[in-house]
């Protein structure tokens, strides 16, 4: 999971992804982490907002912040970006193609309608209440995500 500070948007991300495989107990099979493209918040816990809204839907964020890095493409199958510029960012990374067809947009896992043409816009300038729209939006794309790449 990978935005721009790794403190609002990815490390929530990370939480939601960890709990939904917990609860479904395959957690075993998976390797979840977050990274931020930018080296801003380095060793920093996530948001006291993101921090707040996990704690409301019942998991916790202990997450530490720290910049993604050209070793993650052999480390994650699946590397997903909260917008365009992260994309950018990361694919200005890749050193091959089987690295750039790991990037994807997390909203392209959106099932609602119009859902894929969003991204997941930075709250870090909003109020709690963005902070749960962004969980909530996170939520969505990841549990389809699960779904389909278990019938892969
Ligand atoms: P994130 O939000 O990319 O969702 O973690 C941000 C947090 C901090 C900053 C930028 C984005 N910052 O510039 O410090």
């Amino acid at each position: 999971m990978v935005c721009l500070g790794n403190i609002c948007r990815s490390p929530l991300a990370e939480g939601v992804l960890k709990k939904l495989v917990a609860d479904a107990k395959v957690d075993s099979l998976f390797e979840i982490d977050s990274a931020g493209t930018a080296n801003y918040h380095v060793g920093d816990l996530p948001d006291p907002r993101s921090r707040q809204i996990a704690k409301r839907y019942g998991f916790q964020l202990d997450h530490r912040g720290r910049q993604f890095q050209v070793l993650d493409f052999e480390v994650f199958d699946w590397i997903l970006v909260m917008d365009h510029s992260n994309y950018k960012n990361v694919v200005k990374l890749a050193r091959n193609d089987q690295d750039r067809k790991r990037v994807h947009l997390v909203t392209k896992f959106d099932p609602h309608p119009d859902g894929q043409l969003k991204i997941v816009e930075d709250p870090y300038y909003g109020t709690l209440e963005d902070f749960d729209a962004t969980y909530e939006q996170l939520r969505r794309c990841l549990v389809h995500f699960l779904s389909k790449i278990s019938s892969l």
